[in-house]
């Protein structure tokens, strides 16, 4: 096989994907994707607050996630004042509950609480975060298709504000726990409303095929005629131990169009119109959920929270003076858009290979990556291993998710070279970034960051090949301290029972 010595420097690799350009600029932050305070410093080193990243490392080693923690209150702000203002009007404004799924613990929940947010959690793990954290029960919502007899006392326990119900079968178990302890569970009811979107589309679909919530659509099981849906609301709104304050949908996760969550907006309030109609009752509450998408790479752009509160209260406005009922109060629940990009991962660089690849397309595969096939026009493709990898950010295995990386330990003045930042792991799919253009004279000891880590990324950590999974600092004005401790070796072997 003949081989072409390499790209020309600043020319687009054809190994790259069609999305992603040459930086023109290799040391510049693509702002959309940082952290408001990271900069780089005169030495160019890439800095939060001022701190070095450098400093960083010495003082709690790698990988790290590096979380602004006013860049989370700021967003926390941002969204819970641009749906406030939209909707002041309609419904005298809106209840943000931040999805503690997407990243939680202890001081997170404080500042959630302090910026005026409440909490959304999905398990009886994340109640006992929210406990510890003091936060108020009425403050709290607790979902899940699968809820124990032991997280529905928890809730009534703490008192919760509210409890999300997926199903007849839940409510049933709902209110018959709160029957017997004497108590009344404040309920809303999870529906699918038949849209599923993601990223810039989504789609309208009669039925829905997925796991959680109750069908708007078709008969229930139960009774013919009635809709699932409806079959839980007219079950809930007469039980003496279920105060029903509303329905609830969520349509998916990291959305850039509001036309999903307009749909979705629409079919729930006609539902809840019909419901109040046919059942003479008052249905305050509609939680339109969350998903609102983040810029992980350079060419997302997710639009101003403003713009999207707006789009949607345009919508709950004219459908609520169409069908003649007064607003129900809004709540949502963003959980990436809040924590995603307050977060980047600091990783230290080692092994770095460079392969060379078939063109793509060259014998009729979409990767080019064929071995031997007789074609005679070869590029690098250049792997720069970290010392973390699917342990800490498990996104680009599961979902195909793309990121961005930096040289972060300093600028450089190389040439770009199409790069693969790969993890530490026995798993060759062990992708950190899939393609990324990073500068020709990364060597191992340099620090690379990689931004937009901040939701589902320490949330879905695992100790795959005993790796320790690793802290969290919060950097505020200028001082850092570990919010969540990176776990010890005697941390992965104190639960083998040695028997
Ligand atoms: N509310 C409910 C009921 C949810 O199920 C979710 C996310 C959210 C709110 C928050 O969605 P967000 O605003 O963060 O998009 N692990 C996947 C995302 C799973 C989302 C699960 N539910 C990922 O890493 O992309």
């Amino acid at each position: 096989m003949t081989t072409n010595p390499s790209t020309t420097a600043g020319e687009a690799s054809p190994l790259a994907p069609e999305w992603l350009a040459v930086p023109a600029d290799l040391n510049a932050l693509h702002e959309p994707m940082w952290a408001s305070g990271v900069a780089r410093n005169d030495a160019g080193e890439l800095t939060l607050d001022g701190l070095a990243v450098s400093e960083l490392q010495r003082q709690f080693g790698t990988p790290l996630f590096v979380m602004s923690e006013n860049d989370f209150r700021a967003r926390a702000r941002a969204f819970s004042d641009a749906f406030n203002n939209a909707f002041a009007d309609i419904c005298g404004g809106v209840d943000v509950y931040y999805a503690g799924k997407s990243f939680l613990c202890t001081a997170v929940v404080r500042w959630v609480e302090e910026e005026g947010l409440r909490l959304d959690t999905a398990s009886g793990g994340e109640l006992a975060v929210a406990a510890r954290a003091g936060i108020p029960g009425s403050d709290v919502a607790l979902h899940g298709n699968n809820k124990s007899d032991g997280e529905i006392h928890r809730a009534l326990d703490m008192k919760l504000g509210r409890i999300v119900v997926d199903s007849i079968a839940e409510l049933e178990r709902v209110a018959r726990i709160a029957g017997n302890r004497g108590e009344t569970a404040k309920v809303m009811l999870r529906l699918t409303p038949g849209v599923h979107a993601h990223t810039h589309e989504f789609i309208a679909t009669a039925h829905e095929d997925q796991k959680f919530g109750l069908s708007m659509a078709g008969d229930s099981t139960e009774q013919a005629g009635l809709s699932a849906a409806e079959e839980a609301v007219a079950a809930a709104s007469g039980h003496p131990s279920i105060e029903l304050l509303g329905l609830h949908c969520h349509i998916g996760s990291q959305i850039f169009e509001p036309d999903g969550f307009a749909l979705a907006a629409e079919k729930l309030l006609d539902f809840l119109a019909a419901m109040q109609s046919k059942y003479s009752i008052v249905l305050p509450e509609l939680d339109l959920g969350g998903g609102y998408g983040i810029a992980y790479t350079p060419v997302d752009t997710p639009r101003p929270a403003a713009e999207i509160a707006q789009a949607m209260a345009a919508v709950v406005r004219t459908k609520c003076a169409e069908l003649g009922i007064s607003a129900p109060r809004i709540s949502i629940e963003p959980g990436r858009a809040i924590v995603g990009s307050t977060t980047f991962t600091l990783y230290e660089v080692g092994t770095l290979k460079t392969v060379r690849v078939d063109a793509p397309g060259a014998d009729g595969s979409k990767s080019g990556n064929s071995g031997e096939t007789g074609k005679n026009v070869t590029y690098p493709r250049r792997y720069v291993s970290v010392d973390g990898g699917m342990s800490d950010n498990p996104r680009p295995v599961l979902y195909d998710a793309d990121y961005s990386a930096i040289l972060a330990s300093r600028a450089s003045a190389a040439a770009p070279q199409l790069s693969r930042v790969v993890g530490k792991h026995c798993e060759s799919g062990d992708i950190v970034v899939r393609d990324v253009y990073l500068p020709e004279d990364v060597a191992a000891g340099d620090l690379l960051a990689v931004p937009g880590t901040g939701a589902y990324c320490w949330a879905l950590s695992s100790n795959y090949n005993y790796l320790a999974r690793p802290g969290v600092v919060a950097v505020r004005d200028g001082s850092v301290r570990l919010i969540v401790r990176g776990e010890t070796e005697e941390d992965l072997l104190n639960r083998d029972m040695g028997v």
